[in-house]
Order: C-alpha cells, then structure tokens, then sequence
C-alpha cells in the first residue's frame, strides 16, 4: 500500500489505530503521559508495543506499576542480545504486528535498538512513523544511541523535538521544517505528574538518609563501564567522593555484570559512603534524586530531569545530546577527569553551583501538543488528497 493511500485510510476511520513503542527503561517514561493523553482524548485507538528489550521486574514492570501504565496490548518478548541480534529479533517480531493490526501510525520515543528497529519496520511497510524525542545529536558515532537517533530520525515522517538544538541539528541534516515539531519533553511531563507521589516515597527512610546528605550515582554507558579500566577510574573517583559525602548508587543490569565480570566486586563494596542497591523504581529515585545534593551520572534523562530539579548534575561524558541542560540547567559534562569533577564537587558543596533554568516547553504539556499536532495533521493531510 502507498503512503498517499494509507493517509485516506487513516482520514476515514472513526478511531485510527496508533501503535506506541516502548522497550527499555527510559521508555517507559516517556509513553507514559503519551498513552495517558491518547486514551482520555478517545480520538485514536492506542495500542501499547513492549518488545522486551528489558525484562527485569526493576527495568521495566516496576515502572508500569508505579506511572499506571496499563498492560502491554501486545509483548514481543526479545530479550537481550548484541546490537544486530536484538535489532533484528525486534523487526522479525514487530513486522507480523504491523500486518495484523493496520496502525495508522507507529509512534517510537528516545533512542534505543527498540526505536531503530519498530522505525525501521514500519517505515518498509510504508506506515507513517512519529519519532518523539528527535533531533538530538551527541555527534559521537562511537554511542550506538547516536547511530539510532541518526537513522530514525531520517525514516520518520513527525520529529517530536524537546530542545532548540533538535530543530537546528535537523535543519542541518536537510530534514524539511514541515517535519519538525517543537513541543517539549515528555519525560519532564511524567515528572510533573508524578511529583506529589514522589513526595511521598519514603525511600530516604529505607536507606536512613537525610536531604542534601547524599549524592546519586548511576552508570551504565558502555563507554564507561564495559571496560576494566574505565570501571576502575570509576571507582578512583567514587573512593574520594565517599569519603566527603554519601553516595547512593542503583545498579544497572550492564553495570553490575561488569562489575562482576571485571572482579570489582570487593573493591565496590570497600567504597566509603556507597550504599549500592538494585535499580530503583521511579518514584523512589526521582525522590533520591530530589533531595540529594547532586548526581553523577552518564544517563541521558537524568540529565533532563535533575536540571528541571534543580539539582546539580555532573555527567561523566565528555558530550551530550542534551546541550540545555548544559547551557541552561544543572549539568555539565565531567568525563572521568578527576580535577574537573573534584572542583566541580567543592563548588556544589560550597552552595555556589548554578540553579539553573528549566528548558522552554517544559511544562508538563508535551504530550498533549504532541496529540494535538497529530490530530491537526491528519486534517491537514485528508484535506490535501
Ligand atoms: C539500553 C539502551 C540505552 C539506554 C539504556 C537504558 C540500546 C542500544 N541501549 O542499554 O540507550 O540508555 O537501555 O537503561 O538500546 N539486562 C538485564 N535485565 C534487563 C535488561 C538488560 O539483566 O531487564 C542486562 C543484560 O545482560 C543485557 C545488558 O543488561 O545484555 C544490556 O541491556 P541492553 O538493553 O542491551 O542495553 P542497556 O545497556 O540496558
Ligand atoms: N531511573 C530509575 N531508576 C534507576 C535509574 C534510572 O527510575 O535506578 C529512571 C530515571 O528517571 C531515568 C530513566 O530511568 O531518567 C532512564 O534512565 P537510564 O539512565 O537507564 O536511560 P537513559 O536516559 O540514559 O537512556
């Protein structure tokens, strides 16, 4: 079928089928406030895609539990595997999904195999396919994050943008502006939603912690922890950071397999200060996040979510596709230069680290603009056949 035909299906349907995404745990947060929007608007029939890129109950069910994600419609139960041989079990698994349920429209978020490949799938099957989270560019090749972020972008028809540095690196790439949607993060909504329950998790009793008396570690970038020597630079820096604060360090599944593999497991546990637990569900770590006096990381969202926090955030890359939250938040990019991250600690410390602004259209509203611009669209295309 041809894309032109597709769109008058679509134009006259009562309720277009629109299939949304999700695999691993930033996903998650992100079709949350997506699938919420879409049920209680009625005008699309949303259906829920998990293709099992994560598995464990504290990567991806804990999640559903605590935003009221409802139940997967369909899993496709992929698992883990390299890059080309979970690419690969998702486009196999995803493409009888497409024939059976006819989606007017696949919506993908964020950057992970599960977005590149659902993308990639539809977009053969000449399904229209909306790319939320678009744009981004951390021009690092070396992230397999970037090569998909590269290529869904290319195959999508709706690039959903959260930051200014999306539309221009588009624009850049020759991407016609009529593709591109500035409409904010989604993930900042679920944050806004989610605040009075994370007021009141109670995880800063579970690890007997006090506010401002701790900071949050979370690693799991394979440039940081799939190599000896990187993981063991990573525990340089954590020795002395302990020793002046606390660190509260949820391990991801990648990390603690590499701790185990590399042998670290005894030089972890001899970090002062470390409480290292299992990752945490949502409402907890963005409670540990909130009231902690900063966070170290190599994650892309918590980035976003410890600049809208206010909190400061030392990122252990030397870039980032999220330049706002550099230039405009609590971030800035450390790498594993231990002056640079000693002197940024003093500097949290001594209380004369940046607020920070929170990013334009931040506000808790992207999803609905996302909806609304979809809705508009399929006006605008009807109209024009
Ligand atoms: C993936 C994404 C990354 C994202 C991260 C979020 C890609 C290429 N990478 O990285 O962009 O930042 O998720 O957390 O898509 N594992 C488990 N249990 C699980 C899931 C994974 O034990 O539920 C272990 C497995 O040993 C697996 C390893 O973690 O091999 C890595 O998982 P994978 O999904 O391949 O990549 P992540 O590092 O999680
Ligand atoms: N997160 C969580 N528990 C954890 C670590 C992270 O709930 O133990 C949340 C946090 O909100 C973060 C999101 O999961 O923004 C995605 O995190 P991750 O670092 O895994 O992925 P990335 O954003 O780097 O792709």
């Amino acid at each position: 079928m041809n894309r032109s035909k597709r769109w008058i299906t679509y134009g006259t349907i009562m309720r277009p089928k629109v299939i949304f995404v999700a695999g691993a745990r930033p996903n998650f947060i992100k079709v949350a406030p997506l699938l919420e929007v879409f049920r209680e608007k009625r005008f699309f029939n949303p259906v829920l895609v998990h293709t099992g890129q994560h598995y464990d109950f504290k990567m991806s069910s804990i999640f559903f539990k605590d935003l009221a994600i409802p139940k997967p419609d369909i899993y496709l139960n992929v698992g883990s595997g390299s890059h080309a041989v979970q690419t690969a079990k998702i486009l196999r698994t995803f493409e009888p999904v497409l024939l059976k349920e006819k989606p007017a429209l696949v919506v993908v978020v964020g950057d992970v195999n599960s977005t590149l490949a659902c993308s990639l799938a539809a977009s053969k099957r000449h399904i229209p396919v909306a790319h939320v989270e678009a744009g981004l560019r951390s021009f690092d090749r070396s992230m397999p994050e970037e090569i998909n972020r590269i290529a869904t972008d290319r195959i999508s028809d709706f690039l959903f943008v959260t930051e200014r540095s999306g539309i221009e690196n588009l624009k850049k790439e020759g991407v016609s502006h009529h593709k591109i949607f500035f409409v904010g993060n989604v993930m900042i909504d679920t944050l806004r939603a989610s605040l009075p329950a994370i007021a009141r998790s109670n995880v800063l009793k579970k690890y007997k912690l006090t506010k401002q008396s701790y900071a949050v570690v979370t690693l799991h970038r394979p440039s940081n922890v799939d190599s000896e020597g990187s993981l063991q630079n990573i525990v340089r820096v954590l020795r002395q950071i302990g020793s002046q604060t606390r660190l509260v360090f949820p391990v991801h599944p990648r990390t603690a397999s590499q701790i185990r593999r590399f042998g670290l497991e005894t030089i972890f546990k001899q970090i002062p200060g470390l409480v290292r637990t299992e990752p945490a569900g949502y409402i907890d770590f963005i409670r540990l996040v909130r009231d902690s006096s900063f966070v170290l990381t190599d994650s892309g969202g918590i980035q976003e979510e410890a600049s809208v926090l206010h909190v400061p955030c030392l990122t252990i890359r030397e870039n980032t596709e999220r330049p706002c939250t550099v230039n405009q938040g609590t971030n800035a990019l450390v790498g594993l230069n231990q002056k640079q991250i000693f002197s940024a600690v003093r500097k949290i410390m001594n209380g004369s680290w940046r607020k920070g602004i929170v990013p334009h259209l931040w506000d808790g509203r992207s999803a609905s603009r996302i909806h609304t611009v979809l809705k508009t669209r399929r006006l605008c295309y009807n109209s024009t056949l």
